[in-house]
């Protein structure tokens, strides 16, 4: 498959003002920070696409992109990508978390069309608490994800492959199946194919 255009389309406050649910919607969310806008930029080939930031807390809506692709039997789909707000990131009022909460939950649980989310998670760290526990409410509220290893360029290829086999050794105490999983990075443009 290959990404033809993408087109930022809007932001949205809440999943009741996201455009119109006529095509597939696959949407990428994790800490702040982690790397969502950069891997979307990655992805569509384009790195002014999304708004990235080395200040924690760039994306504050519900951003979707526009995307056209041709499959390799010359097949084109329109399809979004959204680019979510970070969580975990310490420097917002309780006010700001609880708003953030009530904005992606409702998004994540009634939006009819979301396929897939992509769920980011640093490549650098043993397994943080509020990525499992991220993960776990996605399982709670029945929506399918997958997990993305973002960043692998800043560390080494043996200290990777740790953190994402003890990241799948926690959630394997408590999940029948693993999801599937990913290793990424923005900068090597590595893990896009796959
Ligand atoms: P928020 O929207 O603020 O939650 O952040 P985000 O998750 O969208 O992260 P963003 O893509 O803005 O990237 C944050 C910082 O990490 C930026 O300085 C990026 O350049 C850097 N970054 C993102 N991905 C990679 C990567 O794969 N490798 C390296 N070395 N840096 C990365
Ligand atoms: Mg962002």
């Amino acid at each position: 498959m290959t990404i033809v255009s993408a087109t930022y389309l809007i932001s949205s406050p809440d999943y009741q003002q996201c455009p119109k649910a006529d095509r597939p919607e696959y949407a990428f969310i994790g800490r702040s920070n982690v790397g969502k806008s950069s891997l979307i930029n990655m992805l569509c080939n384009n790195r002014k696409l999304a708004k990235t930031s080395g200040t924690p807390g760039k994306t504050q809506m519900i951003n979707h992109f526009s995307v056209e692709s041709i499959s390799v039997n010359k097949s084109s789909a329109q399809w979004y990508i959204v680019d979510l707000p970070g969580y975990g990131f310490a420097k917002v009022s309780q006010q700001q978390r609880a708003r953030w909460e009530k904005m992606t939950e409702g998004y994540l649980r009634k939006r009819e069309n979301l396929v897939n989310v992509f769920v980011l998670v640093d490549s650098r760290h043993a397994p943080q608490k509020a990525d499992l526990d991220f993960v776990n409410r996605l399982g709670e509220w029945e929506v399918p994800f997958s997990i993305v290893f973002t960043k692998s360029d800043k560390t080494t290829q043996a200290e990777v492959s740790r953190n994402v086999r003890s990241f799948l050794n926690v959630m394997r105490s408590t999940w029948q199946f693993l999801p599937a999983h990913f290793i990424t990075s923005a900068v090597k443009q590595s893990g896009r194919d796959k």
